[in-house]
C-alpha cells in the first residue's frame, strides 16, 4: 500500500515532526519508519488494530524506548536522542493506556506529586473545574477510584506539570459510554484552550468527536492518513484497516 501523507491543516513548524522514526524492543524491530506531524492547536489520531505501533510511536517519542532511530523533532528541535526527562521538561507529556497513577495515594497526594517541568501548570482549583468529580473524592486512595476517575485523574496529572503537548493512549478503554463523552469533552476543552494532543484510539467513533486528523498505523508504519472531514468517505477502507 502507498504510503499518503496526511493533510496538514495549518502552516509553520509542527510542534511534532516524525520522521522515519524506527524502533526496538531488543531484538524486535518494531517501528519500520513512521512519518507523522501535529501541528500547534490540533488533535491528531493513530488508528491501528492491536500490535500495529501506536503505544510504541508515543513510547518513542516520550524517549522511553531503548533503541529509536530517525528524527523526532519537537517545536523545531531534534529530541530522537534526548533523556525522556529531557523530553518531559520540554513540555511533552505522555499518559498511558495504564494510566500511571499511584493506587496506594489519595486524589490530592496523586494531583501533588507530578514534577512541575514547565511554568503554567493547572492548579488545583483549575484541575478541580476541568473535573470536577475529582474534588468529590480528593481523599479517595487510587484503588477505590471507577475507572472513569482514574483516567481523569491520570490526565490531570499531566495537566499539572505545564506540559502544552499532550500524548494519550487510549483513554476511552473499558469505561462506559457517558464517561467515554466526558472524556471528549474534556480533550475538546484542551483543545480549545490550546493544547496539542496526540490521542492514540481503537474507538474509532469516539475519535471522531474530537480529531482533526488521522493516521493509520499498519506493521509499524504509517499507511494513510485524512482529515476528520473525509472520515465518512474513508469509512470502507477505515473497516479494512482496522477489521472492524
Ligand atoms: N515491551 C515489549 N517487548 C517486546 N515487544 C513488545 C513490547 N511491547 C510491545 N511489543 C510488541 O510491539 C508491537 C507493537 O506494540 P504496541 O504496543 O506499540 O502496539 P499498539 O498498536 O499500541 O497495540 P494495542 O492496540 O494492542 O495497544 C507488538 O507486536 C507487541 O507485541
Ligand atoms: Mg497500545
Amino acid at each position: 500500500m502507498a504510503t499518503k501523507p496526511a493533510a496538514t491543516s495549518s502552516s509553520g513548524t509542527p510542534v511534532l515532526s516524525v520522521q522515519n522514526l524506527e524502533a526496538w524492543y531488543g531484538e524486535s524491530h518494531i517501528l519500520h519508519g513512521i512519518d507523522l506531524n501535529v501541528n500547534a492547536g490540533e488533535v491528531v489520531t493513530l488508528l491501528g488494530r492491536n500490535g500495529a505501533g501506536k503505544t510504541t510511536t508515543l513510547k518513542s517519542v516520550m524517549g522511553i524506548i531503548g533503541k529509536r532511530t530517525g528524527s523526532v523533532r519537537f517545536n523545531g528541535e531534534e529530541i530522537i536522542r534526548a533523556s525522556s526527562d529531557r523530553i518531559a521538561r520540554m513540555g511533552v507529556a505522555f499518559c498511558p493506556e495504564e494510566r500511571g497513577i499511584f493506587a496506594s495515594l489519595d486524589v490530592r497526594e496523586n494531583l501533588l506529586l507530578p514534577p512541575v517541568v514547565r511554568s503554567g501548570g493547572l492548579s488545583l482549583d483549575q484541575i478541580f473545574e476541568l473535573f470536577p468529580n475529582l474534588k468529590e473524592r480528593l481523599n479517595s486512595q487510587g484503588t477505590k477510584l471507577s475507572g472513569g476517575e482514574q483516567q481523569m485523574l491520570a490526565i490531570a496529572r499531566i495537566l499539572r506539570t505545564g506540559a502544552r503537548f499532550l500524548m494519550l493512549d487510549e483513554p476511552t478503554e473499558g469505561l462506559a459510554p457517558v464517561i467515554i463523552q466526558q472524556i471528549g469533552h474534556t480533550i475538546a476543552r484542551l483543545k480549545k484552550e490550546g493544547f496539542t494532543i496526540l490521542l492514540v484510539e481503537q474507538n474509532f467513533r469516539f475519535a471522531a468527536t474530537v480529531a482533526d486528523r488521522y493516521y493509520i498505523v499498519e506493521h509499524g508504519k504509517i499507511i494513510d492518513g485524512f482529515m476528520n472531514s473525509e472520515l465518512q468517505a474513508n469509512m470502507g477502507k477505515l473497516h479494512t484497516y482496522l477489521g472492524v
